[in-house]
């Protein structure tokens, strides 16, 4: 595994990380053994970053990553979310009062004393005119409450304006092969102003192992199924918001790039990495198979350029079209 600066941090980062909202929920049913071994499997590959939040199971991704540390004498650093919980999700919500409960409860599930990264979990855009807002978190690292905070973000457009707040140390936003648009403007403005890049979402819901065909079925609790449409969250979110026939399509051109000694997913994890402004890919992973599947794409080189050159074209062609001009 090879680590890489967290923004000015401080902290070096596994640079495939681990998302775990799948092991709190909306993915269909999950074992908590199998998701334990999962984390295990991730922390014996040298996988020191997870990423969660208050909402994933309610509570329940948290509580697995609390466990994983209780369990481990690695370092593990857990950057999870608040926001979410509100209902209805709207920027009044996010206040002095509410993110001081949302981050109590963090603290709680998460047997801690102090949050070692909280991100705003997608809020609405207009929390980001909100100077006062990120005032609260400054007093909340004032307090203790909370090493460092940062930002998750639906748009190339939220992430520039939140990098203009001094304390935000992190962006975290969905870049893949399928979603290649936080690399023209946005990693550059990042980089320059040294905020780390969490790239999440980067196997576009599991569309870019290439193991799903026009018959794969998901559990109606799996927003697979029930979120192809935005019909619950942003569109974006699930299969980063590409047709599914069209995705699957593409994955079929991409594989034909696929150099050998790779799976399609190592494939599309090293494909991030090749960008310096991403600190770390954070792919979610409920089985300790896909984990390892996963971590291991940090062990192989550079892809080349004509491979490079040819995912660009195949982006261009059949995604940006369709995608580009929304996120
Ligand atoms: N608003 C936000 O802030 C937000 C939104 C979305 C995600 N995130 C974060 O980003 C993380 C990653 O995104 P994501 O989980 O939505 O999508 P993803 O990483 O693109 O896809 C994950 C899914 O792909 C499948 N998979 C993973 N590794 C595999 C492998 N090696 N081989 C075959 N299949 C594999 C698994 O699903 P199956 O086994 O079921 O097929 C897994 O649940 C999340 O866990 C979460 O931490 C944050």
């Amino acid at each position: 595994m090879k680590y890489r600066e967290l923004g000015r941090t401080g902290w070096k980062v596994s640079e495939i990380s681990f998302g775990a909202w799948a092991i709190g929920g909306s993915w269909g049913d999950v074992d908590d053994r199998e998701s334990l071994a999962a984390l295990h499997r991730s922390v014996d590959l040298g996988v020191n970053f997870f990423d969660t939040a208050d909402v994933y199971g309610d509570g329940r991704s948290e509580r697995l990553l609390a466990r994983l540390r209780r369990e481990r004498s690695e370092e593990i650093i857990i950057a999870t979310k608040a926001g979410r919980r509100l209902d209805p999700h709207i920027a009044a919500g996010y206040n002095r009062e509410n993110l001081s409960a949302f981050v109590d409860r963090s603290l709680k599930n998460l047997e801690t004393e102090s949050l070692d990264l909280l991100q705003l979990h997608c809020p609405p855009t207009e929390v980001y005119y909100r100077p006062e807002l990120f005032d609260v978190l400054d007093d909340l690292v004032k307090q203790g409450k909370i090493r460092f905070y940062g930002v998750s973000v639906e748009n190339v457009e939220q992430a520039l304006k939140a990098i203009e707040y001094p304390g935000v140390q992190t962006v975290q936003i969905i870049f893949n092969m399928f979603r290649q648009r936080p690399a023209e403007l946005f990693f550059g403005e990042a980089k320059r102003r040294r905020v780390g890049i969490l790239a999440r979402v980067p196997l576009a819901s599991g569309l870019l192992t290439g193991k799903l065909t026009a018959e794969s079925k998901f559990a109606t609790d799996d927003h697979r199924a029930f979120n192809r449409h935005g019909e619950e969250f942003d569109r974006g979110e699930t299969f980063s918001g590409v047709d599914y026939e069209t995705g699957l399509q593409a994955v079929e051109e991409l594989r034909s790039l696929m150099p050998a000694e790779m799976t399609m997913a190592q494939f599309a994890l090293r494909w991030i990495l090749m960008f310096d402004a991403v600190s770390c890919a954070i792919p979610g992973a409920r089985r300790a198979a896909q984990a390892e599947d996963n971590a291991r794409a940090s062990d192989f080189p550079s892809l080349a350029g004509d491979t490079m050159r040819a995912i660009g074209e195949i982006y261009e062609r059949r995604i940006q079209p369709l995608v580009h001009q929304y996120w």
